[in-house]
């Protein structure tokens, strides 16, 4: 594929650095959840003091957080108004990766504290992870390997299909979007997509043609949703979406729990009318209730679009990087 990560990422820089009007005093950060150790190692070879503690509880968390001035979290600690508003001292809160839905931006607003995310340093491994579901899907390698490891050998079962000359929908074409078009577009697979903010004239750049949700059901025989999760896109796959789709539509969801209807989708497997799922994301993490995870036609994974060596160094440094060049007047950086 192109490089289009690194074309838009340098895009992205030229347009979305803007100047810090001012100076963030930047002692203390509490890292509480894990975080590659590069991240440590940037802010202190920066003078920065940093404690890494990824076992406090909620009560430990509001208790500790007014000695600090800086967070850094990845998804597990839920930074709400309550932890926000019992740091006197906070000025800023860092999410390594792309998602802040755990934290609570409004009453960080309303306090002004910052709140930066690093959008893009995962953005290459959560579209690959997208590709391997697409690609496991259409061959049935989930349940394949399961009866292989069930001592079974049961090649007629899992007759799959090919990728080559089949329609991939994309809903959401930005950063992860337009990489898993990309990507799929060199298994001949024909990509459309819906998004907003993007014109047709950007998706074309990556040969992707923009057509309206209502156009795009009936063509797709895939369907992957890269979207936050906001109530635009809160069910965006229902039982009345579903219906409007081709019998056996396989989808992807390695975007947020919920853009997908979960009991929507499940009545939609069980009735033939989705034919497979690729999921990364519940919502809710980890789920109680395994039913859909457990489902023949279901392949799962426990949220690792962004697990990999590569991405998890990537955040943690960029997030270290983008605190201390606030702490020393330099450009302010995030989406
Ligand atoms: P992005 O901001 O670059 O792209 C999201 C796109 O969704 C935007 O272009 C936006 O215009 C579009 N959008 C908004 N509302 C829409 C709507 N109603 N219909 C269609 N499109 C709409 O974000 P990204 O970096 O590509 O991330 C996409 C999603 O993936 C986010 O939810 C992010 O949190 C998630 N994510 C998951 C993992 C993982 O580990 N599974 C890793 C990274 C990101
Ligand atoms: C994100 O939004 O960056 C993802 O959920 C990945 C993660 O941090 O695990």
């Amino acid at each position: 594929p192109k490089l289009g990560y690194l074309r838009s990422r340098f895009l992205w820089e030229q347009t979305n650095h803007t100047k810090a009007s001012m100076v963030i005093k930047l002692e203390k950060v509490l890292i509480s959840d894990e975080v590659d150790p590069k991240c440590v190692n940037i802010l202190q070879n920066n003078g920065v003091e940093v404690v890494k503690n990824t076992k406090l509880s909620k009560e430990e968390l509001l208790a500790e957080i007014p000695k600090y001035d800086g967070l850094i979290v990845r998804s597990a600690t839920k930074v709400t108004a309550d932890v926000i508003n019992a740091g006197t001292n906070l000025r800023i809160i860092g999410r390594a990766g792309t998602g802040v839905d755990n934290i609570d931006t409004e009453a960080a607003t309303r306090k002004g504290v910052i709140v930066m995310n690093t959008p893009g340093g995962n953005t290459l491994s959560a579209a690959e992870h997208t590709c391997t579901l697409i690609i496991a899907l259409t061959r049935n390698l989930g349940a394949a390997s399961m009866s292989m490891k069930e001592g079974r050998w049961d090649r007629k079962k899992f007759m799959g299909s090919e990728l080559y000359g089949k329609t991939l929908a994309i809903i959401g074409l930005g950063r992860i979007g337009k990489e898993v078009a990309l990507r799929m577009q060199s298994f001949g697979m024909t990509t459309i997509g819906f998004d907003p903010i993007v014109s047709p004239a950007e998706s074309a750049e990556f040969n992707t043609e923009s057509l309206s949700l209502e156009e795009i059901w009936p063509r797709a025989d895939f369907i992957t949703v890269h979207t936050p999760l906001i109530p635009q896109t809160k069910h965006l796959l229902c039982d009345a979406t579903f219906a409007k789709c081709k019998k056996g539509v396989k989808v992807v969801n390695c975007a947020r729990g919920g853009v997908i209807e979960e009991a929507a989708l499940l009545r939609a497997l069980e009735s033939g009318q989705c034919g497979g799922a690729g999921l990364d994301v519940f919502v809710e993490e980890p789920p109680k209730d395994y039913t859909l995870a457990k489902h023949p036609n279901v392949i799962a994974t426990p949220h690792l679009g962004a697990s990999t060596i590569e991405a998890q160094t990537r955040v943690a440094e960029d997030i270290a990087q983008q605190f201390v060049d606030l702490a020393q007047g330099k450009s302010l950086f995030g989406a």
